[in-house]
C-alpha cells in the first residue's frame, strides 16, 4: 500500500462540515494528507511523516475574506479627531479619511508596500490565517492601483498564504476628478479592463454609500465586471440604507459586506443569489457604531454569514482576525460556532473558494492545530491563544 505524505493522529477536528455535530466535530481521530490535499479523515494509513496532535484541536486554516491590507501612512490624527467628536463621514467630507491614505499610498514605492504587506501577512499567519483577500482602492489612479495589485501578486508568491486580489476602484473620488460619473467611466472603461488584461484582478468591489458612490454608479461597475467575467463584492449599507445589497445580489455578488443598515425585507434576494453576508465588527467597534446588522433575520433566512477583519488604516486598524472573532461574539452576539464557520467555510465561500474552509477529503490541506480543549476557546479571550502548527497546502509554515 502506498504511503500518504502526512498523518496527523490523536486529534480532535472542528471540520466545519455538515455532519450534525457542533463545529462538525470528530473526536479522537486522524487526518491524512497527500499532494496538498486532505485524502482521508479517520483512516489510519501509512505515512512518510507523522504528527501526534496530543489531543489538540485541528481547524481549517482561517480565512480573512475582507482586508485593505496594502496601504501607506496612518490615520492616528484622525483617530484623535474622532475621539473629540468629529464623525468618520465629516472627516471624509473634509478631504481626510480614505483620501488621506490615497495620498500616502500614491507616494509609496512598490518595495515599501511589499515590505509592510509582508509583515502584516506574517502577523495574520501567526494567528493561523491561511487565506487572505486584499483590496486595492488606496491608489485610485491607474499607476497606483496597478502597483497595489502587482504587490499583492508578488506577495502571493513570496508568502505561504493564498491571496485573493480585489480591485476596489470605486472606493472614493480621487482629487483629480470633480465628477463621480466621470471617475466611474474611467474605472469601467480604462482601469478595470487594463488591470484585467494584465491578470491582476480576481474580483471587483465598490463602496456604495453617501460618502462613496451611488447605486447607479456601482451598477455600472458591476456591469463592467460582468462583461469581463469577474465576480463582484460590495461595501453596502455601512452607514445608511441605499439598497446596495439588493442591487449587488441582483448581480450574483459573492458577498455583501458591512450591512449594518440592511433591512430584513432585502434579505431574501441575498439568500436567493447565494450571496454571503460578510460582517465586519472591527469597523463597527472603531467607529463606535450603534446600528447592529440584522443578525437574527439573516439566521432565519439561513444566509451564510462570514466574519472578516476589514483591516485598514481608518475604520478598522486591527491586524488580528482572532480579536475580530471575539468582537463578533461580544458585539454582534454570534455564537462561537457561527464565528468559526464565519472565518472558515463561509469566508471561503465569500471568496469563491469551495476547496477551502472545511476539513474533508478532497479539500485543500490548509489546517491549524491548536492546544485547546474546546473550539470556543478560540473566541473566549483575546491575545492568548496562538496556533501550535499551521499547514498550507499540506506544507508546515509555522
Ligand atoms: O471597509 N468603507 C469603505 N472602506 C473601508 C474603510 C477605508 C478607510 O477608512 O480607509 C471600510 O471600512
Ligand atoms: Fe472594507
Amino acid at each position: 500500500m502506498s504511503k500518504v505524505d502526512m498523518l496527523i493522529s490523536n486529534v480532535n477536528i472542528a471540520s466545519m462540515d455538515d455532519n450534525g455535530a457542533p463545529y462538525g466535530q470528530i473526536l479522537n481521530t486522524c487526518v491524512a494528507v497527500s499532494e496538498g490535499k486532505i485524502v482521508s479523515v479517520g483512516e489510519h494509513t501509512q505515512a512518510r511523516h507523522h504528527v501526534d496532535a496530543q489531543s489538540g484541536w485541528l481547524t481549517p486554516g482561517l480565512v480573512d475574506c475582507h482586508t485593505h491590507l496594502l496601504f501607506a501612512g496612518d490615520r492616528a490624527e484622525e483617530f484623535e479627531q474622532r475621539l473629540q467628536g468629529v464623525s468618520y463621514a465629516d472627516i471624509a467630507k473634509r478631504g481626510g479619511g480614505i483620501a488621506s491614505t490615497v495620498n500616502a499610498t500614491r507616494h509609496a514605492s512598490a518595495d515599501a508596500l511589499f515590505e509592510s504587506g509582508k509583515q502584516r501577512l506574517q502577523t495574520l499567519l501567526n494567528e493561523g490565517v491561511t487565506t487572505v483577500e486584499i483590496k486595492s482602492g488606496y491608489g485610485l489612479d491607474l499607476d497606483t492601483e496597478q502597483r497595489l495589485l502587482r504587490v499583492a501578486t508578488e506577495l502571493n508568491k513570496a508568502m505561504p498564504q493564498c491571496l485573493s486580489r480585489t480591485y476596489l476602484g470605486a472606493h472614493a473620488l480621487p482629487p483629480e476628478f470633480s465628477s463621480a460619473d466621470d471617475y466611474i467611466d474611467f474605472v469601467t472603461d480604462k482601469v478595470l479592463p487594463e488591470l484585467h488584461d494584465n491578470g491582476l484582478v480576481d474580483a471587483v468591489d465598490v463602496f456604495c454609500e453617501g460618502i462613496g458612490f451611488s447605486p447607479a454608479q456601482c451598477e455600472k461597475v458591476y456591469q463592467a465586471a460582468h462583461k469581463l467575467g469577474l465576480p463582484i463584492k460590495a461595501h453596502v449599507e455601512q452607514l445608511s440604507d441605499l439598497k446596495g445589497a439588493k442591487l449587488a445580489s441582483h448581480y450574483q455578488a459573492l458577498s455583501v459586506d458591512h450591512i449594518e443598515y440592511l433591512q430584513p425585507e432585502d434579505i431574501p434576494s441575498i439568500k436567493q443569489a447565494g450571496t454571503v453576508a460578510v460582517l465586519l465588527p472591527g469597523a463597527f467597534y472603531f467607529l463606535r457604531e450603534t446600528q447592529l446588522p440584522p443578525i437574527e433575520a439573516l439566521r432565519q433566512h439561513s444566509v451564510p454569514m462570514a466574519i472578516a477583519s476589514d483591516f485598514n488604516p481608518g475604520s478598522s486598524p486591527i491586524c488580528s482576525l482572532l480579536t475580530i472573532m471575539n468582537m463578533a461574539c461580544v458585539l454582534f452576539r454570534l455564537t462561537p460556532e457561527e464565528v468559526l464557520k464565519g472565518v472558515t467555510r463561509h469566508a471561503a465561500q465569500a471568496l469563491g473558494m469551495p476547496n477551502k474552509g472545511i476539513i474533508a477529503p478532497g479539500k485543500d490541506a490548509d489546517m491549524v492545530l491548536w492546544d485547546m480543549t474546546h473550539p470556543a476557546q478560540l473566541v473566549a479571550s483575546m491575545g492568548q491563544i496562538r496556533p501550535q502548527h499551521v499547514w498550507i497546502g499540506g506544507q508546515p509554515c509555522r
